[in-house]
């Protein structure tokens, strides 16, 4: 797998888009009765309509096309039958076996069967969980445990904590649920002062077992239930981890029949679907949680059998590279309409910026194409009163994915209508946008003299013609929000196996951890840093000042 640019679908699209400059999206529309026939797909619970882009339907031909010649169906199927895609890594991409183990007995990677070892971990989270719930789980001073805090970063954090959030409407009320991530002081200390160490429960969520940040805040809480009245050996009722590192987790004086298993075969942005997603379970129980996994089962049998040109993954995947390297777009952002998705954005950022942020194909060559767009957003439509300007007139060409609920959880007056008035009109606007007779006509109206109307009315021009799709859901529920975060992760491994790059791995994010070992041993000694550049010294010497 090395760049895409020799295909013969790439040549194509190439000298395609001087056709496709040549019309609007609004035009497609004008022209094409059927075009929002052509251009909405369901799937798993989902409706996409990805009618408002820049794509005729040439240009999705094409785009199919090239799915086909980068042959994605076939390492779509080695992932999903365990061969190891991970290549600089060593080790097969499983997180699809994770929500299959209901419909399917075995599937067997290096002489084990990975769907046992899935359904033997989600009868210990259902046992875990019951006994939490039905508050069996006592603490050390026989009391019912009432908050669960969650301690774990990056794959470990972001998924759980996304997934629970969006799920608040099903959370049970017995449990509370909290995160900790970061390695500040503050975040620890903030939710460690509105907890009971007697009705506290830590779960240590580290696959390696060897995060820095985890671990310092493991440390912390262990420090600050022993001081708070727990002792040594009553450390196993308040302290659960799941992790592949059994013997570390031990070490740090986890019980081991409190230990719950992860995988080589599950990367970290794409666990939330296993035990790391204990706490979610936590949350809403464990029969959401099974209806999460069969959301994003749904997903993956569409992925798996859908014809490429009616396949989610496959449609927003090769519209992003179409934006992305045909039109040089740079980012890409996410606007969910629906309060409960609102850090949907951050779990998706880190899912493929960690993914497809690569610079390097498979066979080690330099990818001369740009990989992973920027990915970013918030909830909509807060966004609207920030930077929606620059997506409506900016010079960037940003590409937007709206995704909202047409029911809501919490019926408000006519809130619901009005937030998905927003949702519509944003890109209805961004499609059509206003032209310097409209804006003119407007000024004129408004009773403005022809010198105001010179002077303002070019900065009402909206040029318009920008691209979104739109994914709507009937109603927000674990099934659905499991499919919606499925179809993100197949979208992102279309995109990275057409830039023939190795989605599995992050090489990258080592660097700075070695980095920060060595400054963090400068800090606190009197080390000599004359061989470090000007900045860095200055910057430890800053610190070092402030500490004296
Ligand atoms: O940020 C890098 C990373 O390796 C992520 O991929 C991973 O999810 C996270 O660190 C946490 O790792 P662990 O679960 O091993 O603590």
């Amino acid at each position: 797998m090395t760049s895409p640019t020799h295909l013969p679908s790439w040549k194509a699209l190439s000298e395609h888009r001087a056709e496709v400059d040549a019309t609007s999206i609004q035009q497609i529309f004008d022209t094409h009765s059927d075009r929002i026939t052509e251009c909405t797909v369901n799937a798993a619970g989902w409706t996409l309509d990805f009618s408002k882009n820049r794509a005729t339907s040439k240009t999705l031909s094409l785009l199919t096309q090239l799915a086909k010649e980068a042959d994605i169906e076939s390492l779509r199927n080695k992932m999903f039958q365990g061969d190891t895609i991970n290549s600089t890594e060593n080790r097969s991409v499983l997180h699809t076996a994770l929500r299959a183990s209901h419909a399917q007995e075995s599937l067997v990677v290096d002489n084990s069967n990975v769907l046992a070892e899935v359904r033997s971990t989600l009868k210990q989270m259902e046992k875990f969980v019951w006994q939490l719930q039905s508050g069996q789980w006592r603490g050390y001073s026989n009391k019912k445990i009432l908050d669960v805090v969650s301690i774990g970063i990056g794959g470990s954090y972001l998924g759980p904590k996304v997934v629970t959030e969006a799920l608040k409407p099903y959370a049970q009320d017995t449990i509370r649920v909290h995160y900790i991530a970061n390695i500040d002081g503050s975040d620890i200390s903030e939710k460690l002062k509105k907890l009971d160490p007697e009705t506290t429960l830590f779960i240590v969520s580290s696959k390696s077992f060897g995060t820095l940040e985890t671990l310092y805040n493991a440390n912390a809480s262990r420090e600050w239930f022993l001081r708070n009245g727990g002792q040594e050996n009553q450390i196993h009722k308040h302290f659960a981890a799941v992790s592949s590192n059994v013997k570390k987790a031990v070490e740090f004086g986890i019980a081991e029949e409190n230990i719950f298993p992860m995988w080589d075969w599950v990367g970290g942005r794409y666990s939330l679907w296993s035990a790391i997603g204990l706490p979610i379970a936590v949350s809403v129980g464990m029969e959401n949680f099974r209806a999460l996994l069969d959301g994003a089962h749904e997903m993956d049998t569409h992925f798996k059998t859908a014809p490429l040109e009616k396949n989610l993954p496959v449609i927003m995947g090769t519209l992003g590279i179409w934006y992305c390297n045909f039109y040089g777009a740079q980012s890409h952002v996410l606007i969910p309409y629906d309060h409960y998705l609102r850090g949907l954005p951050a779990h998706i950022q880190q899912l493929d910026m960690e993914s497809n942020g690569k610079a390097n194909h498979q066979d080690g060559s330099n990818t001369e194409i740009d990989t992973g767009p920027i990915i970013w957003g918030g909830s909509g439509t807060n966004g609207q009163h920030a930077y929606h300007q620059l997506l409506h007139q900016g010079t960037r060409l940003v590409p937007v994915d709206f995704i909202a609920p047409l029911t809501t959880h919490n019926p408000v007056n006519d809130h619901h209508l009005q937030l998905f008035a927003n949702c519509v009109s944003q890109s209805q606007a961004l499609m059509v946008g206003k032209t310097l007779t409209q804006a003119k006509d407007e000024l004129k109206n408004s009773g403005a003299t022809n010198e105001q109307i010179n002077k303002i009315a070019p900065h009402k021009v909206i040029k318009g013609n920008r691209p979104s799709n739109t994914l709507l859901t009937e109603k927000l529920t674990p099934f659905t929000v499991g499919s919606l975060i499925a179809l993100y992760e197949h979208k992102t491994f279309v995109q990275g196996a057409i830039w023939g790059i190795n989605s599995f791995d992050q090489w990258g994010v080592e660097l700075g951890k070695v980095l920060g070992t060595d400054i963090a041993q400068r800090l606190s000694s009197s080390t000599d840093n004359a061989e470090l550049d000007t900045s860095t010294q200055a910057l430890i010497e800053a610190f070092k000042k402030a500490q004296s």
